[in-house]
């Protein structure tokens, strides 16, 4: 393990103005987002609609880092460049997403737990021969208003997240360690935090038995925030302090960055809400996104599998990368959703 080489990809990943895109939806979450916009999810979409994305002029001062998706890392341009060579060339790190998806926890109904490490030290080999420098692996945490998650479901999760970071580390890649407390269901912005706080602190403690090196991951976590079908939902100073309060009490100094997933909030909703976490001073950590949604809706809507749409939908992806690169700095404005 060389943990200089993994600092440098990480500071990288989150340098000023940077964060990372989202782009691993595998085959059954792309055919979704495809199915929105009445698109059939055949190879060459894929293909044709990830090349939109990374071949977007100027993204890469707003972009630090991508996920890819397995068969996304093994594709290549209509010219024949290789996307992990592409995003390389443009100073954008590549990442893969190497988890095998969140399955029901067996005699725990109602939670689940992410399968994928049988065979990872192997795979993540690949990965790194085929250009990987950094991975995600997803650990969904379900929540409701009274005893979900268990203790042992939070456990369960966090070993698996632990065991993946190490494998990562040992393997030179910079493992992204993302533990998500989803945002469905009636629960309040308290509850979030109750779960997210207890969640956090058993991922740490996991890093730290299974020798993972801080300095060398990056952190992935939800924000603090009311479930959507909460009928209190809590303003964006709200979110923005009960989700710094949290990572500030959780997360040790020596991570290099957060990475916020979006979860499901509106592409300016995740702006302004990681916005509002920059402007409450200087942190420990940069403080930064990972958004899949948040970053592509607006593309895909624009887009629609049209040809004859596809600089319009550039033209959108440039202008959230752009936002979010301000709201990374503390610097973004709910006016400029206008221009
Ligand atoms: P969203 O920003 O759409 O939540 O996706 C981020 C992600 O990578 C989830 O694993």
């Amino acid at each position: 393990m060389n943990i200089d080489q993994l600092k440098v990809v990480a500071q990288q990943i989150v340098a000023p103005q940077k964060g990372v895109l989202a782009a691993d939806e595998s085959s059954p979450t792309i055919k979704k987002r495809f199915d929105s916009i009445n698109l059939e999810s055949t190879e060459e979409h894929r293909r044709r609609y990830r090349e939109l994305l990374f071949t977007t002029e100027g993204i890469e001062q707003y972009v630090g880092g991508v996920i890819l998706f397995d068969e996304t890392l093994r594709q290549t341009t209509r010219d024949g460049t290789p996307f992990p060579e592409l995003l390389s060339r443009r100073g954008i790190v590549p990442g893969i997403k190497v988890d095998k998806g969140a399955k029901p926890l067996a005699q725990y109904p109602g939670e689940r737990v992410t399968e994928g490490l049988d065979g990872l030290r192997d795979r993540l080999a690949e990965y790194r021969q085929l250009g990987a420098k950094f991975a995600k692996w997803r650990a969904v945490i379900d929540i409701d208003e009274d005893d979900i998650p268990s203790q042992f479901g939070v456990v369960a999760n966090a070993h698996a997240l632990a065991r993946y970071a190490a494998l990562c580390q040992e393997a030179d890649i910079v493992p992204i360690v993302e533990p998500e407390v989803l945002m469905d269901g009636g629960h309040d912005i308290a509850r979030c935090e109750v779960v997210t706080s207890n969640v956090l602190e058993e991922v740490f403690t996991q890093l730290d038995a299974h020798r993972v090196v801080f300095d060398g991951i990056l952190l992935k976590p939800n924000m603090v925030i009311a479930g959507k079908k909460c009928p209190r939902q809590a303003s964006v100073e709200e979110v923005a302090e009960a989700t710094m309060r949290c990572l500030n009490r959780y997360v040790p100094a020596a991570v290099p960055g957060i990475v916020f997933l979006s979860g499901g909030q509106s592409a300016e909703d995740a702006t302004d809400h990681l916005n509002a976490m920059n402007t409450m001073g200087v942190h420990p950590w940069q403080v930064s996104f990972s958004y899949g949604r948040a970053l592509q809706a607006p593309v895909l809507a624009a887009w629609k599998g049209q040809e004859a749409s596809f600089a319009e939908a550039q033209k959108a992806f440039f202008k959230r990368c752009k936002l979010n690169g301000l709201a990374r700095d503390g610097v973004y404005e709910r006016e400029m959703e206008a221009a």
